[in-house]
């Protein structure tokens, strides 16, 4: 029995949670604060009404569609609207590769969350008081030195093993018992601890009397005061562009894969689109009002530009807990925050193993306890390298293949499988099947070229920028170069390894078919 979701807000929760996660509130704020503030959200805007918005809902119906074949990831339902061509299933591989590479890396920084908001409630941070001691502690958490705070990677170990069994539980528990219940519970708790921390930071005022300048008005300046030129630039397109892809998990294969336990008249425009709403508004509302605005009131306007300028984690795991140390009732803020960022994390890791899950299920039969496992099991295995090679550049490599090159590329292919192979005028009356809105006419133009000519443009303009570089692995430190070489041999094993699943699965399916028509 095919298994379906339980009702309409649970879908929608389900969507917006793989949608909102550490992208909205970490990585979106630092990416604005570094390609030109309020002049980012052009680009911004412009990728989600020409990319972000046609993708949703080109996964949406995809997903439906296959559904209906009884076929929830991209080999299958490829197969299906590519007319059965024996060949572009295998573009469907990518839907299913995207996703587990991610999940590798994301569940290990989805347990940093889950013990960061432990330490923020027993106060073990809080011996950590200047920026140097903070990275010290994370490092010595992460296992990368030893030192006071940590003497081995083990806590970091242990908050890991809680996160990853949680996740299979999850799977295990399927889509409505699982992913929807926890969804259901997930989703309105983090929107009010953002609510609860927003309020906060706004109150801050100005934390530090004697220089009124740095003040939380101020951050809020310092972030959004466009500068234009940054328009001028190629990367603040390509940026804004990855943004969109990442936040709104489209090009990943795991919303194609939720929207195939819709069934055949349930909505997919409205639907949709309310999951883009609920992740733009915690994206730019919240995320873009939490840390840089905090960061600028309590650090001031020089440090708040290397802060800016050293990234997504240090941003979330130095810079934040010696915030939380230096505001009234910082323990039990710090702890919001985390967890806020865990329940993020996890709602959006649980959709990116689920394509692995299904395609065990529906491909070769295996019941959803079973292939949970089995899912738990391998997964376990790759998570290995994420954890052990962090100081070698693992995590990066995985994040450039998994979270940015394969969502790009594996957009392109099914907005141009959906537009042109499928058909736009079929393409639109599947859209339309059940559907509580209409969308605009322009969108058949939108969908058919601009979208399929925006993500060309982009795949071209990367390789023409970095490409060749990227493949030589010239922008990777020498003494890294062995360990990435290795894990890039491991990624083409997986991505083999999957090939051979969807030849194995049509092989069968064929034998068979065969054995169906001479009975
Ligand atoms: N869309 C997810 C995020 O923003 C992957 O983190």
């Amino acid at each position: 029995m095919r298994q379906h979701w339980g009702s309409r807000i649970g879908i929608i929760l389900a969507v917006a949670g793989s949608a909102v996660g550490l992208g909205n509130f970490l990585r979106f704020p630092v990416q604005a604060a570094k390609h030109g503030g309020g002049a980012f959200m052009i680009p911004y805007f412009i990728a989600l009404l020409l990319l972000g918005i046609p993708l949703m809902w080109v996964e949406w119906t995809l997903g439906r569609y296959g559904g209906g074949f009884g076929h929830s990831t991209a080999p299958g339902i490829f197969h299906n609207i590519g007319n059965k061509n024996r060949f572009i299933r295998y573009f469907g591989v990518i839907g299913i590769f995207g996703p587990l590479v991610i999940f590798i890396y994301y569940t290990y920084i989805e347990s940093w969350l889950l013990a960061y908001s432990f330490f923020a409630l027993s106060g073990k941070y809080m011996a950590a008081t200047t920026e140097g001691a903070m990275k010290s502690f994370l490092s010595g958490f992460q296992g990368l030195e030893q030192n006071q705070f940590f003497h081995n990677i083990g806590t970091a170990y242990f908050f890991f093993i809680i996160t990853f069994c949680l996740n299979v539980l999850v799977i295990y528990y399927g889509i409505k018992g699982g992913i929807e219940r926890l969804c259901k519970i997930a989703m309105p708790l983090l929107l009010v601890f953002a609510i609860i921390i927003l309020i906060r930071v706004i109150s801050l005022g100005t934390p530090n009397p004697e220089v009124p300048e740095w003040s939380i008005k101020n951050g809020f300046g310092f972030l959004w005061n466009p500068d234009f030129s940054a328009l001028l630039s190629a990367k603040t397109w390509l940026a804004a562009a990855g943004q969109i892809f990442f936040t709104l998990s489209v090009g990943i294969g795991a919303i194609l894969t939720y929207a195939s336990y819709l069934k055949k008249n349930d909505d997919v425009v409205l639907s949709g689109l309310t999951a883009v709403g609920t992740n733009e508004l915690s994206e730019v509302i919240l995320g873009g009002s939490i840390i840089i605005p905090m960061a600028f009131a309590v650090f001031g306007p020089h440090e708040i530009i290397n802060i800016a300028e050293s990234g997504a984690f240090n941003l979330g795991f130095v810079t934040m807990p010696l915030i939380f140390e230096k505001i009234p009732a910082g323990a039990v803020f710090g702890f919001l925050w985390f967890a806020l960022m865990f329940l993020a994390g996890v709602t959006s890791s649980v959709s990116l193993a689920q394509p692995a899950v299904a395609f065990m299920e529906d491909e070769f039969d295996i019941s959803r306890p079973k292939a949970s496992m089995y899912f738990g099991l391998a997964a376990f295995i790759l998570c290995q390298p994420a954890i052990f090679g962090l100081g070698y550049g693992v995590v990066d490599e995985l994040d450039f293949w998994g979270g940015t090159f394969s969502l790009v590329l594996f957009g392109t292919i099914e907005v141009i499988l959906f537009a042109w192979v499928f058909g736009m005028n079929r393409a639109w009356e599947e859209i339309h099947c059940g559907a509580d809105l209409r969308v605009p006419k322009i969108y058949k133009f939108i969908i058919k070229y601009v979208t399929p000519l925006f993500l060309i443009v982009i795949l071209v303009s990367w390789f023409i920028q970095d490409g060749l570089p990227t493949i030589l692995m010239k922008n990777i430190p020498p003494e890294n170069r062995t360990v990435v070489l290795v894990l890039r041999l491991m990624l083409a094993a997986i991505f083999m390894g999957i090939s051979l699943g969807v030849w194995a699965a049509w092989r069968k399916r064929g034998k068979k078919a065969e054995k169906e028509m001479l009975s």
